[in-house]
């Protein structure tokens, strides 16, 4: 019945949360560009990511109404099509946007019997479907997520206070634990991964990240030595703060040895 766990060569499933500006877009297509050939992008931010069509190579399609079936239909075309790479930009969309998830259950609800409860088992069906199509999908997929500030009420001593609670993804509630990887993204467009089934990525910072990252996620979705794919992560983000090209400082194929000698050496570099 048991057979021993091995990790096997799978697909990235990596989200990036952030508010405004604070570098989900870019940042998806920096680390795609060094995941995948072909990349697919689903837009619904009325095509903003064409900005960046000068800097990454990809193709875009818009999606103007955010039924959660516009995306299934969208992801299942790029599957078709035979990109290696998808990024869904935003996934918050398909959730409070226009046809999105809060919106089904808004109309639903009024036309039954039973309100949005009764709604709720129509669209929930739905969500699951999109998330269960992204999840199988034979593709690296990154995931954009709007993110805002989630408040609650404290009264535990005598007064009503604001308490801010942190930042939360606009999605259904745990949204996060359906990826691998989650980067949650500032206005110093520096990224902190606060959940990682890649214990190489587990805590860290990333300031603009993209190549650094997708090196890490590939060598540990290869199966590598999980202590090995953490020593390189490190190396490369040392040769990205000293300005040698991350190329020059990958090691394919080195050893731990090998990649803790070369990091001496970047380190006693100016
Ligand atoms: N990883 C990165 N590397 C280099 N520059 C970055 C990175 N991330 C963000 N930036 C810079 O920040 C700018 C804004 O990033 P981006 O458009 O990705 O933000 P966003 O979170 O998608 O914003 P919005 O919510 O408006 O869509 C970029 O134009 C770029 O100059
Ligand atoms: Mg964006």
């Amino acid at each position: 019945m048991f057979v021993p766990a091995k990790k096997v060569k799978s697909y990235a499933r990596l989200a990036i949360m952030g508010p405004a500006g604070s570098g989900k877009t870019y940042t998806a297509l920096a680390i795609m560009s060094h995941m995948a050939e072909k990349i697919a992008v689903i837009d619904t931010e009325h095509g903003s990511s064409a900005k960046y069509a000068n800097i990454f190579n990809f193709d875009m399609a818009e999606l103007k109404e955010f039924d959660p079936r516009n995306y299934i239909d969208a992801i299942k075309a790029a599957q078709e099509a035979g990109y290696d790479g998808l990024i869904i930009d935003s996934l918050s969309h398909a959730w409070m946007g226009k046809g999105g998830a809060l919106e089904m259950v808004e109309n639903i609800g009024q036309q039954m019997k039973g309100g949005s409860f009764a709604a709720w088992s129509k669209v929930t069906p739905i969500q699951n479907e999109l998330m269960d199509t992204i999840l199988a999908a034979p593709m690296h997929v990154v995931a954009t997520l709007r993110s805002k500030m989630e408040y609650t009420m404290d009264d535990s001593n005598g007064r009503k206070e604001v308490v801010k609670l942190g930042m939360k993804p606009v999605q259904r509630d745990g949204v996060e634990y359906e990826f691998d990887v989650v980067l949650d993204m500032d206005f110093t467009n520096t990224a902190t991964v606060t959940k990682s089934r890649c214990p190489a990525l587990t805590g860290r910072k990333f300031v603009r990240p993209g190549e650094e990252i997708a090196v890490v996620l590939k060598e540990w979705l290869d199966g590598e030595d999980p202590e090995k794919v953490k020593l390189m992560g490190l190396l490369l983000t040392l040769a990205k703060e000293k300005g040698i090209p991350i190329e020059q400082a990958w090691l394919e194929k080195a050893s731990k040895e090998e990649i803790i000698a070369r990091g001496k050496e970047l380190r006693a570099m100016k």
